[in-house]
């Protein structure tokens, strides 16, 4: 008994960061968003990365779950070395908190990516004592962005299903247009997911990232009938892969850049925009949902 209220008590000093007072923390929080795509290389590590640490700059405490089983994942991005994942939580050597490490700004990360595929394979013994370690920590987290990997996989259902708020990244290349229908086709037609928002990357301007979401937009709602809402674009802008090079985040070696503009943009539509107020509002049901279902 002793022994967990310690663990407890590690838990809430790792978690807390003692700027949550320059939080203008709006009753919608907390928010659960997973940040997806049909196609690989859209952008998505970048926008979760560069979304976290401007969130996090505005006062928010950010805990960003790296949920894609790919290679470029967002430590190798930020050039963090996490030396524990999922798995070694999973084998019972290291507790959920002795995995979570530290980025910029103070965002924190769960490398979970190489854990992720054995979630759905854990005992309810396993996973209920999961369930209790998350919920410790998710009283001390206003935002939770989720980097999923792509396409139709259940491993990225799993978790855009669980995830309150789904964001979906295109960029103008057709191909990305057509596999980010067939993304929200699935999530409509297998998962019953009606409401989606939409970031355009790599956009020329505002003008193009509107139009590419008015076409999309309006033939998904007429042939899928969901709704999706426009949340914004990012620049496409030789910045960006400059400081990926260097391992650093864009909107932290360029912050006058067009991309990192439209990054502090993106994430202030975010922050103003009203998700569905429904009982996945909170991040213990997201953890539950994500230990309990099994697409
Ligand atoms: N707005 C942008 N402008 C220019 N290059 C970009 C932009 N966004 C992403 N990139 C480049 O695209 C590549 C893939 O981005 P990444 O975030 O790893 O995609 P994903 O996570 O979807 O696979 C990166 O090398 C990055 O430099
Ligand atoms: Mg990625």
């Amino acid at each position: 008994m002793k022994h967990k209220a310690d663990q407890a008590a590690t838990l809430r000093k790792i978690i807390d960061i003692d700027t949550t007072d320059e939080a203008r923390l709006s009753s919608t929080l907390p928010r659960v968003l997973s940040i997806t795509s049909g196609k690989g290389g859209v952008g998505k590590t970048n926008i979760v990365a560069n979304l976290g640490y401007v969130l996090r700059r505005m006062g928010y405490r950010v805990f960003i779950l790296d949920a894609d089983m790919g290679l470029a994942n967002i430590d190798v991005l930020l050039g963090l070395a996490p030396r524990y994942t999922f798995q070694h939580v999973f084998q019972g050597e290291k507790k959920l908190h002795d995995i979570i490490i530290d980025g910029p700004a103070g965002m924190k990360i769960l490398p979970a990516s190489s854990g992720v595929q054995e979630l759905s394979e854990l005992t309810q013994e396993q996973k209920l004592f999961l369930l209790s370690e998350f919920s410790a920590f998710g009283r001390h987290v206003d935002i939770l962005l989720i980097d999923t990997g792509a396409g139709i996989s259940s491993n990225v259902m799993y978790f855009n299903i669980a995830a309150q708020e789904k964001l979906v990244v295109v960029t103008p290349e057709p191909t990305s247009i057509t596999d980010a229908y067939a993304i929200i086709k699935v999530m409509a037609q297998k998962y019953a997911e009606k409401r989606f928002s939409l970031i355009v990357n790599q956009a020329k301007d505002e003008d193009e990232a509107r139009s590419l979401y008015s076409n999309l937009s309006s033939v998904a709602e007429r042939f899928l009938s969901v709704a999706i809402d426009y949340m914004g674009y990012i620049a496409h802008d030789p910045h960006v892969p400059l400081a990926v090079r260097s391992q650093k985040l864009v909107t932290m070696l360029y912050p006058r850049a067009a991309a990192s503009l439209c990054f502090t943009k993106l994430a202030k539509r975010l922050l103003d925009h009203r998700p569905d107020q429904t009982a996945t509002g909170n991040i213990g049901f997201f953890w539950d949902a994500l230990l309990t279902s099994s697409p």
